[in-house]
C-alpha cells in the first residue's frame, strides 16, 4: 500500500468557460466566434445550472475537494459595474461545497478575460495591474471560509500565447493561422480517423520572460489583497513542461525553461503553495521544442504518455521555488479510452508518492478534470472523470471516477 500523507486532498479540476455555458461576455466567446479552426463553446456542459449535481457526483465519490474559477466576465461584464447576483451566483458554489463536505479550491482567473478587458489591451494595458486587482478586491467578498486561492491559472501559459500572437503580428500581419491544432490522421484498429491534435511544439515554442516578471508583480499584489481580506491560503497554478535536454540541448533548455517556467517557479516564493499542473514530457533540442514522436499511446491532444511528468514537474517546482508547499492543481490525460486514463493516473500518483518519500511537502492531488468539457475550441479531447451528453446534459460518470474515489477513501494505492 502506498499511502499519502493525513488530510491529502483529493479532488478534481475544472474552469469556468470550459463548463459552465454561454460566458457571452468573455474574450475566449469572441475569439471561438471569429478565429477559424474554432469551435464555440455555446453551452458547454452547463454546469453554471447543474454545479450542485457535478459537486454531488464528486462527493459521492469519495473525492473530498472540487477546484472551479470565478468567470471575471460574468461578475464585471462592463468595466467597473460589478454583478452581485454573478458573486451571489459564485457563493452558492462555495456553500453547496461546504454542504457536502467539500473543500472549495478557487481560481480567480483561468484563462480568460472580460471582452472589455481583453479590447483595451489586455495584460499588456498599463491599467491591466489596476484593472485585476480591482475585480479581485470584489471577489474576495465572496470567499469566506474558502481556504485555498489560485490568483491565477497558468499565467506561463498565458504568456505563451501571447508572445506567439506578438510574433505572428510582427511576422504575418496579425494573421491568426489557428496554430495550436493540426488535424492529423491516426490508424484506429485498422481504419484510418481523423482525430484533432494540439501540438505544444513550434507555437507556443517560448515565452517572453517580461511579460512573467510582470504577471509575478500582479499575482504579488493579488496575493497581498487576498491575504489582508481572507484567511485563505494563497498562490497560483503554473503549467510544468517536465522538459528535458535532448544531446546538445541543454543551453536551449535553460533558456526556454526559464521564460516558460522558471520565472513563474521563481515568483511563487513567498506564497502559501505553488499549483503544480503536469500532463507530459518534451525534448528540447538546440532548435527548440522536440514535436512528440508518434506513438500508439499518444493522447488526444498529441503529447506523448507520460505520467512520470508528474513526479518530475513536483521536483522542479519544489527545487526553483525553494521549498513552497506543493499542491498538484491540474494531472490528466486526454483520451477516449478510460482504461488508459486508470493506468495513466495510477502512474502518475506512485511517483507523486515517490517525491513525498523524497520529503517534498505535497498536500492534494486534483484531477484534470471532473467533466468532459471544452478544451480551448475543441470538443474531441476528453479528459473527463465524466462523460456529458452535450444535448441532454446527462452525466455518465467513468470508471476512472470511481477509481479515484476509491484511493481517496483509502488515502493510497494498494
Ligand atoms: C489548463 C486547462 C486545460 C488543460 C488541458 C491546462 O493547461 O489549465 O484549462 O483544459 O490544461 O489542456
Amino acid at each position: 500500500m502506498t499511502n499519502f500523507p493525513t488530510g491529502f486532498l483529493w479532488g478534481a479540476a475544472t474552469a469556468g468557460h470550459q463548463i459552465e455555458g454561454n460566458n457571452v461576455n468573455s474574450d475566449w466567446w469572441e475569439r471561438e466566434l471569429t478565429m477559424p479552426g474554432m469551435e464555440l463553446s455555446g453551452d458547454a456542459v452547463d454546469s453554471y445550472h447543474r454545479f450542485r449535481e457535478d459537486i454531488d457526483l464528486l462527493a459521492d465519490a469519495g473525492l473530498t475537494t472540487y477546484r472551479f474559477s470565478l468567470e471575471w466576465s460574468r461578475i464585471e461584464p462592463v468595466e467597473g459595474h460589478f454583478s452581485r447576483a454573478e458573486l451571489a451566483h459564485y457563493r452558492r458554489v462555495i456553500e453547496y461545497c461546504f454542504s457536502r463536505g467539500v473543500v472549495p479550491f478557487v481560481t480567480l482567473q483561468h484563462f480568460t478575460t472580460p471582452r472589455w478587458f481583453a479590447n483595451d489591451g489586455g495584460w499588456t494595458s498599463p491599467a491591466a495591474k489596476d484593472r485585476f486587482l480591482r475585480f479581485v478586491t470584489e471577489a474576495t467578498t465572496i470567499l469566506d471560509g474558502v481556504e485555498w486561492v489560485a490568483t491565477m491559472n497558468e499565467p506561463n501559459m498565458q504568456a505563451a500565447i501571447m508572445t506567439a500572437m506578438r510574433r505572428m503580428a510582427e511576422t504575418q500581419g496579425g494573421q491568426w493561422q489557428s496554430p495550436t491544432v493540426e488535424s492529423d490522421t491516426e490508424r484506429e484498429g485498422g481504419e484510418e480517423k481523423s482525430v484533432e491534435k494540439k501540438q505544444h511544439g513550434a507555437f507556443l515554442q517560448d515565452a517572453d520572460p517580461a511579460i512573467g516578471r510582470a504577471f509575478v508583480e500582479i499575482h504579488h499584489a493579488a496575493r497581498e489583497i487576498v491575504r489582508a481580506r481572507t484567511n485563505a491560503k494563497v498562490g497560483w497554478t503554473i503549467a510544468a513542461g517536465a522538459l528535458t535536454a535532448a544531446p546538445g540541448g541543454e543551453e536551449k533548455l535553460r533558456q526556454i525553461r526559464y521564460g516558460k517556467e522558471d520565472v513563474y517557479w521563481e515568483g511563487s516564493r513567498g506564497d502559501d503553495f505553488v499549483g503544480v499542473q503536469a500532463y507530459s514530457s518534451q525534448e528540447v533540442d538546440a532548435d527548440g521544442l522536440v514535436p512528440h514522436p508518434p506513438h500508439p499511446d499518444n493522447t488526444l491532444v498529441g503529447t506523448a504518455f507520460r505520467p512520470d511528468s508528474l513526479a518530475m514537474a513536483v521536483r522542479h517546482a519544489w527545487e526553483v521555488s525553494e521549498g513552497v508547499t506543493v499542491i498538484v492543481t491540474e494531472n490528466g490525460i486526454a483520451t477516449a479510452d478510460d482504461t488508459q486514463r486508470i493506468r495513466y493516473t495510477d502512474a502518475a500518483l506512485r511517483g507523486l508518492a515517490d517525491t513525498i518519500d523524497e520529503g517534498i511537502d505535497v498536500r492534494g492531488y486534483l484531477h484534470w478534470t471532473l467533466l468532459d468539457n471544452f478544451e480551448w475550441g475543441h470538443w474531441a479531447p476528453t479528459f473527463g472523470l465524466i462523460a456529458v451528453d452535450r444535448e441532454t446534459f446527462v452525466r455518465t460518470p467513468k470508471p476512472s471516477l470511481g477509481w479515484l474515489g476509491e484511493v481517496a477513501k483509502r488515502n493510497g494505492l494498494s
